[in-house]
């Protein structure tokens, strides 16, 4: 298969996370014969230093030709002190959902058995936690009106029926392929969007009679995801209450690090990491590259390659047994960078054969038999 994939770094540990990603792309090309070209582009904090603007017309041309986009992280402290200021880089992630109207994104949040000790909940709670999040992107209190003085300030939270339906109609399949349970997340006590939502997810769920729904309010689900993750299947939310609620359970799962999203629409489709840009950790080699190698596999189903995903999946999963992994979840080796775990996870895909793997050197990066 042939795949242009813009590929915009941002900001922070953006870069070094990204160009993880990209290696495993690439020697995943390599293995399975398909041609990725990949065109890196400006966004964000690093944009702005560049141009003045997050999200340069050349940018916006770069993804809009692009068969997928794969983001880095947004945002820098320099530009996050000045209440008043109308330009931020955050405007440069939040332009591409809205000009590209990827609304929705998909943030699975899965315990990893070798990991459940990393958490800081109990693993008697978190065990066997398999969460799809389907959280509205496109729309929401992010994209309604805003104003802003000195004495008063509004967002407002606005939705239409066809905005909730059909991202609505994608969660409930996904719950189909699953464990055919849906969560509908919202604040319909209190909100009138909260009160849309529900009406129009519970009129839709008679379209999938083999799902079940449930609704939560939001500040109940926030307190159930942590005491008990493993009720949640498929949870679908506005864009606020989503954001919020995937962070949260990020907890879950041990680390910010580790968690994937794709963000799609109608015809475009951007995979990022949920974490930000973590500019403290800039180019000190520990950041963990999972979350973005992970949404590289989610890119990759995305356009049916299924075996290619799996493969990046099972080097993840190695990784992670062998502490393979950054400081943020290391106890055993403390020389374990960015780099090396893209390293080792490249290497997983050119030889998965467990057999050849060298233990000896595993730490080192040198994981194969040469
Ligand atoms: C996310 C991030 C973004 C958001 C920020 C960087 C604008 O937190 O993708 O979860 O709030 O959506
Ligand atoms: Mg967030």
């Amino acid at each position: 298969m042939k795949l242009n994939i813009a590929v915009l770094p941002g900001d922070g540990i953006g870069p070094e996370v990204t160009a993880q990603a990209v290696k495993v792309l690439k020697a995943i090309a390599m293995e399975y014969n398909h041609v990725f070209t990949f065109n890196n582009a400006l966004v964000g904090a690093s944009a702005m230093d560049a141009t003045g603007i997050p999200l340069p017309e050349e940018t916006i041309s770069i993804c809009d030709k692009a068969d997928a986009i794969l983001f880095g992280a947004i945002g820098h402290p320099k530009y996050d002190d000045d209440p008043s200021a109308t330009v931020r880089p955050e405007q440069g992630l939040l332009g591409l959902r809205k000009t590209f109207d990827l609304y929705t994104n998909i943030r699975p949040v899965i315990a990893y058995e070798d990991l459940l000790n990393k958490s800081s909940l109990k693993i008697k709670q978190i065990k066997g936690t398999n969460i799809l999040i389907y959280r509205e992107l496109a729309s929401g209190i992010y994209f309604g009106e805003k104003n802003f003085s000195n004495d008063e300030a509004s967002d407002v939270c606005a939705y239409k029926r066809t905005e909730i339906e059909r991202i609505a109609h994608l969660a409930f399949k996904a719950a189909q392929g699953r464990k055919r349970k849906l969560t509908l997340v919202d604040k319909a006590n209190v909100l009138a969007s909260s009160r849309l939502w529900r009406t129009v997810v519970n009129e839709i769920a008679s379209e999938y009679p083999d799902v079940t729904l449930d609704c939560m309010y939001i500040d109940n689900a926030a307190m159930e995801l942590i005491i008990n993750p493993c009720q949640f299947d498929v949870i679908l939310t506005e864009n606020m209450f989503g954001d919020i609620l995937s962070e949260e359970a990020s907890v879950i799962v041990g680390s910010i690090g580790l968690l994937a999203s794709a963000s799609i629409g109608n015809k475009h489709a951007m995979f990022e990491p949920i974490h930000g840009a973590y500019t403290k950790a800039t180019n000190k080699g520990i950041a963990n590259p999972i979350a973005s190698i992970l949404s590289a596999a989610m890119l990759l189903d995305h356009f049916g390659l299924y075996d290619e995903a799996a493969l990046i999946r099972e080097g993840v999963d190695k990784s992670l047994k062998l502490h393979i992994t950054t400081p943020d979840l290391n106890t055993k080796y403390d020389n374990i960078s960015t780099s090396k775990v893209g390293d080792f996870i490249e290497d997983f895909i050119n030889n998965p054969d467990e057999t050849n793997l060298n233990f000896t050197n595993i730490h080192l990066g040198q994981s194969t038999i040469i």
